[in-house]
């Protein structure tokens, strides 16, 4: 494995970009046999407050190329090879960081300290009662969404390179104090994403606290299997190992109900075109303004199990998503427009990208039926969740 600082060494793509040996316009990049793993360290600009931001390329000695900044550990660029080698951005993202700060700040981000919505960002813990900044309103009903104002996602997290046998990847810290966004307890975090020579990129999440507090937390990554900008996902067909979901009301707040999929536009437990019934006639759609649910995995263990696949016929991209956590929200970006600028110049389209965040359930705080997501002193908070990237 290979370490480079503000380096130019080939094995990256964007690194090949930066020397001007292959383009990042569009135009795929083949590559053949096994690839030396390596992680270069770049500079990406600095936040609109003046943080200096790190980018790195991750280069998997499977083949599979993510571009990753230690601004809310968000990934910028992801390569995966098509079913001929050739490998394509399948993420959306922008080139600087003006575009998260302006544009859309979950695109590809981790997501804490509560991951998802918490009805009127209100919750009772041990008899106390928390106030969280209301930043979203579906149906004009206020919630807060993905930790607040400034979540995980807008913190510059501490970062440094990783590798270990043929496994390369970056290592996040960082402190959420104590009453940041109105949530109790001083949390300190680690995450590390790892990219194995069997183009798995894995996502170890911990975290420790010193006063009860609620977490959970996910990364927002958007996926596109034709490429970024390429149209949008509905012909993307999805699996869901899951029989249940949560149904919504109108602010996109659980009602507390664990509902059997089985004959409903929700029923993902067999392959299924995105796009097949998502103009169904149907109450939880319209709330939705599409797919925007949250569904109860099968497995209830804790231990590493299928959540989800996805496979889109025309470049034979595969992905499963593997995850110790009990739920996973299905997002197919209703909310994106084609007022967003992609990475290459081509703005990007409603549906453009999906969404599958493993998770606990939205406002799980104010629902004693779910599974609990609070974290006590001398707890660890510990999930992982695994991307499998292949082709059929
Ligand atoms: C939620 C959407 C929300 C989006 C914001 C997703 O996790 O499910 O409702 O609009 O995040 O990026």
């Amino acid at each position: 494995m290979k370490t480079r600082v503000q380096g130019f060494l080939c094995a990256g793509v964007a690194a090949c970009v930066a020397a001007g040996c292959c383009s990042d316009k569009g135009v795929d990049v083949k590559k053949s046999g096994a690839v030396e793993p390596s992680v270069v360290v770049k500079p990406f600009g600095k936040t609109k407050d003046g943080q200096l931001v790190n980018h790195y390329t991750l280069t998997g000695a499977g083949g599979v190329v993510m571009d990753v900044i230690d601004y809310g550990g968000k990934v910028v660029r992801l390569y995966t090879p098509d079913r001929s080698g050739a490998k394509t951005d399948i993420t959306l993202g922008f080139n600087e960081v003006a575009g998260y700060e302006t544009q859309d700040k979950y695109f590809g981000s981790l997501i804490g300290r509560y991951g998802n919505r918490i009805a009127n960002g209100k919750f009772t813990l041990d008899g106390a009662t928390y106030t969280l900044p209301t930043n979203n309103a579906p149906g004009s009903i206020p919630c807060s969404l993905h930790g607040g104002d400034k979540g995980f996602d807008a913190y510059v997290w501490h970062s440094e390179p990783l590798s270990e046998g043929k496994n390369v990847g970056i290592k996040f810290n960082m402190t959420s104090p104590d009453g940041d966004q109105g949530y109790p307890g001083k949390l300190d975090i680690t995450v590390r994403y790892w990219l194995t020579p069997e183009n798995v990129w894995r996502i170890e999440y911990e975290a420790v606290t010193d006063k009860a507090t609620p977490v959970n937390m996910t990364q927002h990554l958007y996926f596109n299997f034709k490429g970024e900008a390429e149209g949008t996902i509905l012909d993307h067909e999805l699996t869901l190992f899951a029989d249940r979901m949560t149904p919504v009301d109108k602010g996109l707040i659980p009602t507390g109900a664990l509902v059997p999929v089985k004959g409903t536009p929700f029923d993902f437990t067999t392959p299924w075109l995105i796009g097949a019934r998502i103009d169904a006639d149907n109450e939880q759609l319209r709330f939705g303004g599409g797919y925007d649910h949250n569904w109860v995995l099968n497995s209830q263990s804790g231990k590493l199990a299928p959540a989800a696949a996805l496979y889109e016929k025309t470049t034979g991209r595969y992905l499963e998503v593997w995850t110790t956590e009990p739920a996973i929200q299905f997002y197919c970006g209703n909310f994106l427009t084609d007022k967003v600028p992609g990475k290459r110049g081509k703005n990007l389209c409603h549906r453009g990208g999906l969404a599958l965040e493993t998770q606990h359930s939205p406002d799980s705080p104010n629902q004693p039926g779910f599974p609990s997501t609070i974290l006590r002193p001398g707890a660890v908070y510990k999930t992982v969740t695994e991307y499998r990237f292949g082709v059929r």
